[in-house]
């Protein structure tokens, strides 16, 4: 389906070629002629020349009827129209380009440009989607005013800024392609309002297809509080007088920031008590406040060309977490985002796909959109936010919205506005935007004659393309306590900026050392130290970050060394994690938190690192054996502590009833394992919530109950949210012999539909996340069936494709059997055609 024209032979994008267009476009005239086979795109750009060089228009899939400069057709002699690229060669220093070209977006199953969902038809253009829409200048650094004019029977017309009359739109602001955005469908909107701080009037709406309305009330709600946290926090207020959401079923990621039009999967918006689970709330929470946030770091200032994405997604990814802190409270949100960094960030970062913050080139800018440029991103911001203080950040940030407003930016100018606001050099600091990898923090103590000592040595190890690192700043919040556990040294912020030092202090007794308190730096720890410390701090430290890290500490040590040389599960450890359990002082929230023991594919990464082969099946078998272990050291204690955990009244998606529920459902999980599902039986048939009815399916699913899935599909085969999470939750819960097999059966309904990316997500996701021992299956089988199904969705959606092989970059971890069976498995894809996207990852993961 690609031919190798020279045009379209992948071509790497260095941060180094960076230049500024020759000619660039202020402003933009566009009407649609909407039809789902032959929309007519007219128009008209307004462009003004600022250097020498020819003018070069992106285009993709384009069908160009006509181009005229200044109401004059182009001669041959002035332009070039190639396949993805239209060249002005004498541009003059102001006109007017005009062109009409017609597109199918019934046909656009890639989900990128302007495409049907539902028999809507919406617009996805970050990164490079407005290329399929229309010839323009598609890079972020050419910003421009827009007016729009949508000509269509539907009866919802929406597009970027104010409505000036139906259809017709005008976006005052300046922005850049990847921004825009259309709507057009038959809508219903839930409408609110909200005044600013500066005094404007905004309407609100969120969007959604007749017959969802009844659950778009939490998403609205979320949106009011996103936007008072920023006016209250940033002091940032909205710039428009209408804000829309629109929720389309059709998404390859969760949401995009459109200018006054963010465009949302569906399962980001839609929320009841019986459908969404606890979890759904707060990621709509969550992703709401990102996408409202963006409207400053992101829009009203953006990226000057791809490689600065962590410029606005890290910042906006630490804004929506500070946010949700806020809402949720500190220490269990943050825990929440640990585990999630180091689950997909840290794994990124060990395996053959690890790039900087910043990365230094790219194939495809789709593949760049990663926990590491997010979530790493947002780790970034938070250090420097630690190392600087409250006060100067404060500062800095307001420099930058007060400098660079209506400019697109770089990294550069993010930290020179810190370097002035806390009159500090950070050129060692921004290290953490080019040095990939996760650092390593070795700690060692020394106690001796009333002096005690704690050495720290860091190291980098090498990741593709970056053999040797410099040593990095990092900042060590730390406090200590004695034998007892009394704190008698609060927590203060040491940085680490060699490769080694050393601190010491004068004190009677060794005390126990609380490091890395808040998880102030991205880093992984090497510490070996005494159980009885952990214990201690797991039982009193001030910090709850880090009181919970020593009971994952504990735990993680118990399972590795039960895999490794068969060790049993001592009392001592099972008597800490009951004792937690049991701890009414703390949150339930925080104890649910705490009872999780680490993932099998954390198991299997930290087995890998410490030299041995990890095996999938034994991972697995004994993770379950140590559940059993816990299990059984609650024993009867279980069905008191479940109860204590009820929650009368309405259904509440608020943090308080959320945590109670987390906890009842890791105790529903030990007791399955002692009653043979009867007690989540009484949970599935009695449930008035999502949440709860979810946790007792999985324990049912994992007994092995013969009625439940039946069961499930009858009450909610009509909602395809819930029916996504009945796909994933029988991949996820099938024994490891089944797995694939279950996911073959579920391939073939006439409901797995894989161009839908939430279905094909619950299901392939089902099976590479949910059930690694199922996807690591020694005889290959769940490789195979993988890869069967990204060369199937591939040809017609590159994204998710590419996003979705991700789950082979742990390769390398694994026995030379599995390398043999994972090799030949990219190898096929190679060799397939695959698209760009495709391609480059593939290319990425073998090379390794
Ligand atoms: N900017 C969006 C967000 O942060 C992500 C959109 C990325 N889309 C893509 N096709 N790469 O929420
Ligand atoms: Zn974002």
């Amino acid at each position: 389906m690609r031919d190798a024209t020279p045009e379209q032979t992948p071509e790497t994008v260095h941060l180094a070629d960076y230049a500024p267009v020759p000619v660039t476009v202020t402003h933009l005239d566009v009407s649609f002629q909407l039809d789902p086979k032959a929309t007519r795109v007219s128009s008209r750009l307004t462009c003004k020349r600022q250097g020498p060089g020819e003018m070069v228009l992106n285009g993709e899939g384009l069908k160009t009827l006509s181009v005229t400069l200044d109401g004059v057709p182009l001669d041959a002699d002035r332009h070039t129209l190639g396949d993805r690229t239209l060249t002005l060669h004498d541009a003059p220093d102001e006109f007017l380009l005009e062109t009409v070209v017609e597109i199918a977006p019934a046909d656009n199953k890639a989900l990128s440009g302007l495409y049907m969902s539902n028999g809507m038809y919406c617009t996805q253009c970050e990164a490079e989607g407005f290329r399929r829409i229309t010839w323009m200048l598609d890079r972020p650094d050419v910003m421009a005013t827009y007016d729009v004019a949508i000509d269509s029977d539907l009866p919802v017309l929406l597009s970027n800024g104010n409505e000036r009359a139906a259809g017709v739109w005008h976006d005052p602001w300046p922005k850049p392609t990847y921004l825009f955005a259309l709507v057009a469908g038959d809508l219903v909107a839930t409408s609110d309002s909200f005044t600013t701080m500066e005094g404007k009037d905004v309407a609100l709406n969120v969007w959604v297809r007749p017959g969802d309305e009844d659950r778009t009330a939490y998403a609205l709600d979320a949106l009011k509080r996103s936007m008072a946290w920023d006016e209250e926090v940033y002091g940032r207020a909205y710039d428009l007088s209408v804000f829309n959401i629109v929720a389309v079923d059709d998404f390859n990621m969760g949401a995009m920031e459109n200018k006054g039009l963010n465009v949302f999967n569906s399962r980001y918006v839609l929320a009841s008590p019986e459908t969404a689970t606890d979890a759904d709330y707060a990621n709509i929470e969550r992703i709401v406040a990102h996408e409202y946030f963006h409207n400053w770091t992101g829009n009203r200032i953006t990226c000057r060309d791809w490689f600065q994405l962590c410029l606005k997604e890290g910042l906006t990814v630490f804004r929506d977490e500070q946010f949700s802190q806020d809402q949720r409270g500190y220490a269990v949100q943050r825990i929440g985002d640990v585990m999630n960094l180091r689950a997909r960030q840290f794994r990124e970062d060990a395996g053959p796909l690890a790039h900087p913050v910043r990365p230094e080139s790219f194939v495809e800018i789709n593949n760049f959109y990663t926990a590491t440029v997010y979530e790493k991103g947002a780790e970034v911001i938070g250090m420097l936010r630690t190392l600087i203080g409250a006060e100067a950040w404060d500062q800095g940030v307001a420099l930058y919205f007060e400098r660079h407003d209506g400019e697109a930016c770089t990294i550069e100018d993010w930290l020179a506005v810190f370097e002035e606001a806390a009159e500090r050099d950070l050129t060692q600091f921004k290290l953490w935007y080019s040095q990939a990898g996760t650092p390593r923090v070795r700690v060692t103590e020394h106690f001796s004659d009333g002096l005690y000592r704690i050495d720290l040595a860091q190291s980098v190890p090498p990741t593709p393309g970056q053999p040797d690192k410099q040593p990095m700043v990092i900042p060590l919040a730390f406090g200590l306590l004695d034998r007892e556990g009394n704190e008698i040294r609060p927590t203060e912020v040491r940085e680490l900026t060699t490769a080694g030092d050393s601190l010491t202090f004068d004190l009677a007794e060794k005390p126990v050392l609380s490091i890395l308190r808040g998880f102030s730096a991205p880093v992984i720890l090497e510490f070996d130290r005494p159980d009885a410390d952990r214990l201690t701090l797991l039982a009193h430290d001030t910090d709850a970050f880090s009181r919970w890290e020593a009971g994952r500490v504990l735990a993680k040590d118990r399972l590795m060394r039960a895999i490794s040389e068969d060790a049993e599960f001592d009392a001592g450890w099972l008597d800490a994690v009951a004792t937690l359990a049991q701890d009414d002082n703390a949150e339930p929230a925080f104890r649910a938190l705490a009872l999780a023991l680490p993932s099998e594919d954390d198991l299997a990464q930290s087995l890998h690192e410490a030299g041995i082969v990890p095996d999938p099946d034994r991972i697995h078998l004994t993770r379950r054996a140590a559940q059993m272990a816990v299990a059984e050291r609650l024993a009867n204690a279980l069905p008191d502590l479940r109860a204590a955990m009820a929650t009368p009244g309405a259904y509440s998606p608020a943090a308080e009833d959320a945590g109670k529920r987390a906890l009842s459902a890791s105790l529903l999980k030990l007791q399955t394992m002692r009653d043979g599902g009867a007690a989540a039986r009484r949970v599935y048939d009695t449930a008035d919530n999502m949440t709860d009815r979810m946790a007792a399916f999985a324990c049912l699913l994992d007994v092995g109950d013969p009625d439940v899935a039946a069961q499930f599909e009858a009450d909610w085969s009509h909602d395809r949210l819930v029916m996504d999470k009945w796909f994933m939750a029988q991949v996820a819960h099938a024994t490891p012999v089944d797995a694939v097999g279950v996911a073959e059966r579920l391939t073939k309904r006439a409901d797995f539909d894989p161009s839908n990316p939430n279905r094909f997500r619950a299901l392939i996701g089902g099976l590479t996340t949910g059930n690694p021992a199922g996807f690591h299956r020694a005889d290959g089988s769940g490789y195979a069936f993988v890869t069967d199904w990204l060369l199937r969705l591939d040809p017609s959606n590159p994204q998710t494709a590419a996003r979705m092989s991700t789950a082979f970059d742990s390769w390398r971890r694994y026995d030379a059997d599995r390398q043999a069976l994972v090799r030949e498995q990219l190898d096929r894809m190679a060799a397939a055609d695959p698209s760009r996207d495709l391609a480059e990852m593939v290319a990425r993961m073998r090379a390794a």
